[in-house]
């Protein structure tokens, strides 16, 4: 992937803590990546290693306690100008899990779409405040007419299309999709991945995919980062990473990908991580190495030399 391509988000060094000051607990410790204009970028890892306090940083719900986040080159944590938030508030957008709880159950489709419009300041003319709903629900497969509408009277991935509708009516041009096919029937998972891939041709639009099994993020990531306990451990082009996994938390959330073949699956050795397993003494720490061109994993130099002796 050459280097001359934008690069529309890039995190340096983010660290976030929640707790007190006495006890605090550090959710996200020091990672970095960047994400470039039109990509999907893959972020994956088990439940609780940061995934979702990482895309809450970057859309300003939570407060970073170290390092940087920057969009278009210009810096939005921190303190930032009225201007500059409202524009990150527009462009940024994100899709939650769990479409049967992120939608206001009282409120109707129609409000739960343009809510994002209305806190942006300026009040549209209710006409055009209208269209802009129903032109958003047809976009993602919608009937206009669900507009009046409660959520409970939809499925599961209808409710997930509206939940893409509300960020969609924003006009983005970066989303954050926290694992927006995981609460969804095996049935309708494809149906809402072809319609995030096929919003991402037609608008040029830049993913940030959040997941927890990297069987889902395979085919439609150009590049993924694998994190665990807060740390990004390994990061490559989606087809590099599956092809040559160095690190051995990748390795084990590989192992634990169905096969369709079933004698492969039933001889499949499932491996589990144990992060004892790399023997850092005080000389050997690990650090952010690239194996290969492009592929980053997190190593002691020691731990680097046999990764690269595997190639
Ligand atoms: N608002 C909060 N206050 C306190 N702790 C939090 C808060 N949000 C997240 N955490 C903690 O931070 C860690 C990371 O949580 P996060 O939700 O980012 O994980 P995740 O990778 O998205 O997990 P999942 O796959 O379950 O969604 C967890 O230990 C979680 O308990
Ligand atoms: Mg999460």
């Amino acid at each position: 992937m050459s280097e001359q391509r934008k690069k529309l988000v890039e995190v340096q060094d983010l660290t976030v803590k929640f707790g007190s000051k006495r006890h605090p607990f550090t959710a996200v410790d020091r990672v970095s990546f960047h994400i470039f204009q039109g990509e999907t970028f893959g972020l994956v890892g088990e439940s609780g290693s940061g995934k979702t306090t990482i895309g809450r940083s970057i859309i300003r719900i939570h407060p970073t306690a170290g390092g940087k986040i920057l969009y278009g080159g210009r810096q939005i944590n921190g303190r930032i100008s009225r201007q500059l938030d409202q524009e990150v508030t527009q462009k940024i957008q994100m899709i939650f899990q769990d479409p049967m709880s992120s939608l206001n159950e009282r409120a109707k489709v129609d409000y739960i779409v343009s809510e994002g419009l209305y806190s942006r300041g300026h009040h549209l003319p209710e006409k055009e405040r209208q269209e802009k709903v129903a032109k958003a629900l047809s976009d993602v497969g919608l009937l206009p007419e669900f507009a009046s509408r409660f959520p409970h009277e939809f499925s599961g991935g209808q409710r997930q299309r509206i939940g893409i509708a509300r960020a969609l009516i924003m006009e983005p041009d970066f989303i954050i999709a926290d694992e927006p096919i995981s609460a969804l029937d095996v049935s309708i998972r494809a149906q809402v991945l072809n319609l995030l891939s096929q919003l991402q041709k037609e608008r040029g639009l830049t993913y940030l995919f959040i997941a927890h099994d990297l069987s889902v993020v395979r085919f439609i990531c150009d590049r993924i980062a694998v994190i665990q306990k807060g740390k990004i451990v390994e990061l490559a082009e989606s087809e590099e990473l599956f092809a040559h996994p160095f690190h051995p938390y990748t390795q084990a959330l590989l192992s634990a990908i169905p096969q369709p073949d079933p004698i492969g699956e039933r001889n499949k050795k499932l491996l589990v991580y144990d992060p004892d397993c790399h023997h850092y003494g005080p000389e050997n720490q690990p650090s952010w190495q690239e194996v290969c061109p492009g592929h980053f994993v997190l190593a002691s130099q020691e731990e680097l030399e046999r990764y690269r002796g595997q190639l």
